[in-house]
């Protein structure tokens, strides 16, 4: 017997979840699915595309539709003829756009890895599923009558799983046409490169208006593909080991590029200094630090920084603060109305771990419990400059049950535990307003989760894992609609 149970266990939950999510996100990227690019000499109109001016002939233009008959984006460029040609001061206005090309050519770089690092993931899953197929088919023929029965619920399950494989092969696709994609906008780059220099009198504002339009569409399809659900956990790497068993530590996920300074706060009451490490070099080889003086102690862990302020529950109170540290001054405070404090509904590993702060692509949350919903978890967004509840949601999950709580794209995610073998297995959807349960295995490796908050910015979770500072990544599965394109 050559098929360790446990581990089939495992693939199969995770295979369970993403046939969840797949069958209602593929086919994706579609609107992105093809584009087209062509420059066409003056008079050669190709009128198959549907999209191309009534006279080219005095004027540049560059023509993006939403999607062709085939649903491809189609962009077409057009010259004028040559003797319509006069150049003039639009030089400028070209290149810049043909800065904004070479910004999308960035962006397009972007979402091409992530693209890429989940297809590596779906390909190893898919290699898994196949082996496991192969297993299954030999177990059942090398002992026909005993052990096979063991296997056949799970080859039961392996049947509902089938149908997953052609959808692996769509992801697939669909990752190969962003690569596409990015090749044909490097290609409009080019192009548009070649024009600045013999560029004369064109339609300015249609070609910045057709740019625009497809800068738009591109970046609406970056924020879908930053987003997802949560189908995987990595490995921990233990970043530094400092400070008590208690605390939080993190990076600002607003911060601008290059700045990496960390944030510290060691314990979860009795302390009001923060520590600002100067980068995150200096945090994991260094003890050089800067003090921030809170001008209240903070209660739990579950501060956050945020576009430069920090934001934390003081000792004692529902009271949430917003410190600026440029100005060190409070910049904001308000009452967290009905949200239990001082540790009425902590989390299980206590602290005074009532209220947590937390931030994700959608902005501030404030997570907590209250009397009305009898302990269970209440989920608010914040407004960062009032502080005030631009919405709430309320859960069905004990508060004080929940081992750590984090979110990420609107789903806050629930720990079973603070001890011992973790896992988050608790997910309430903010756009839908449900809950499922969920099972991604969560390494615990120092036994004492008293912090772990997920960064937008570095797509990771930041945990204190009992005097360890440690991050893991997270592997999030897309959700795209075509009408959302
Ligand atoms: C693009 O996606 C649409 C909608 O799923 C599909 O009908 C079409 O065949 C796709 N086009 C290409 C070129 O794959
Ligand atoms: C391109 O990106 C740079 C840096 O992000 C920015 O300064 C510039 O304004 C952008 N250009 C255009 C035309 O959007
Ligand atoms: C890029 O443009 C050239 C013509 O300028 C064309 O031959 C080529 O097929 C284009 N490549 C892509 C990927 O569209
Ligand atoms: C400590 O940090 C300060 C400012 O952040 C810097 O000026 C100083 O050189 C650093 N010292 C060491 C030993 O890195
Ligand atoms: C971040 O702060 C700046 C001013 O300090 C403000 O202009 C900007 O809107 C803030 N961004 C967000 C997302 O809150
Ligand atoms: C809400 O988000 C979850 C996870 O991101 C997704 O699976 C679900 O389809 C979304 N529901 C709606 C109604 O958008
Ligand atoms: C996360 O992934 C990045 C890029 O693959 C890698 O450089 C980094 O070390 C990883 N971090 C963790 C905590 O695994």
């Amino acid at each position: 017997m050559s098929v360790p149970l446990l581990k089939i266990g495992v693939v199969l939950s995770t295979m369970a979840m993403i046939t969840n999510w797949m069958s209602q996100t593929l086919p994706a990227i579609v609107g992105l699915n093809g584009t087209k690019l062509s420059a066409a000499p003056a008079g050669t109109t190709d009128r198959s595309t549907g999209v191309l001016p009534a006279s080219p002939e005095d004027s540049w233009q560059v023509y993006s539709s939403a999607q062709d008959s085939e649903g491809r984006c189609v962009c077409t460029v057009v010259a004028p003829q040559q003797a319509m040609c006069s150049r003039d001061a639009r030089t400028k206005q070209l290149r810049q756009l043909l800065e904004k090309v070479q910004n999308m050519t960035q962006s397009i770089q972007s979402l091409d890895q992530r693209t890429q690092k989940d297809l590596q993931y779906v390909q190893r899953m898919e290699v898994q599923l196949r082996g496991l197929e192969t297993k299954f088919k030999q177990v059942e023929e090398s002992h026909k009558q005993n052990i096979a029965k063991q296997y056949k619920a799970i080859k039961a399950k392996m049947e509902e799983l089938r149908p997953m494989i052609p959808v692996l092969e769509e992801y697939k696709a669909d990752a190969k046409l962003v690569l596409q994609f990015k090749e044909e906008v490097k290609n409009l780059s080019s192009v548009l490169s070649e024009l600045q220099e013999e560029m004369g009198a064109y339609d300015y504002e249609e070609l910045h208006s057709r740019v625009s339009n497809l800068e738009e569409r591109l970046r609406a399809c970056m924020q879908k593909l930053a987003c997802g659900k949560l189908t995987g956990i990595s490995e921990p790497v233990t970043i530094k080991t400092s400070g008590s068993r208690y605390g939080s530590w993190m990076t600002d996920p607003l911060a601008s590029d290059g700045d990496t300074r960390v944030w510290y706060m060691d314990g979860y009451h009795n302390n009001r200094f923060v520590r600002e490490y100067k980068s995150m070099e200096d945090f994991m080889n260094s003890d050089n630090f800067t003090s921030h003086r809170l001008p209240h102690p903070w209660s739990g862990t579950g501060q956050v920084v945020y576009n430069g302020s920090i934001y934390f529950n003081k000792f004692q109170s529902h009271t949430i603060i917003k410190f600026d540290f440029k100005t060190s001054s409070i910049s904001r405070s308000s009452q967290l109305d009905y949200a239990g404090f001082n540790n009425r509904y902590h989390y299980s590993w206590g602290g005074h771990s009532d209220i947590d702060l937390m931030v994700d692509e959608g902005g501030l949350w404030a997570v907590y419990a209250t009397n009305q919903n009898a302990g269970n978890i209440v989920i608010s967004k914040l407004n960062p400059a009032t502080l005030q509840i631009i919405k709430s949601w309320t859960t069905n999950h004990p508060k004080r049950s929940a081992g750590e709580a984090f979110m990420i794209c609107g789903t806050l995610y629930v720990t079973n535990g603070y001890s011992g073998g973790t896992k988050v297995y608790y997910a309430f959807h903010t756009n839908s307003s449900t809950y499922e349960y969920i099972d991604i295995p969560l390494q615990n490796k120092y036994s004492h989760i008293s912090m772990l908050d997920y960064n937008p910015k570095d797509r990771a979770l930041y945990a204190w894992n009992n005097g360890h500072q440690v991050l893991y990544n997270v592997t999030l599965f897309h959700v795209i609609r075509s009408e959302e394109l």
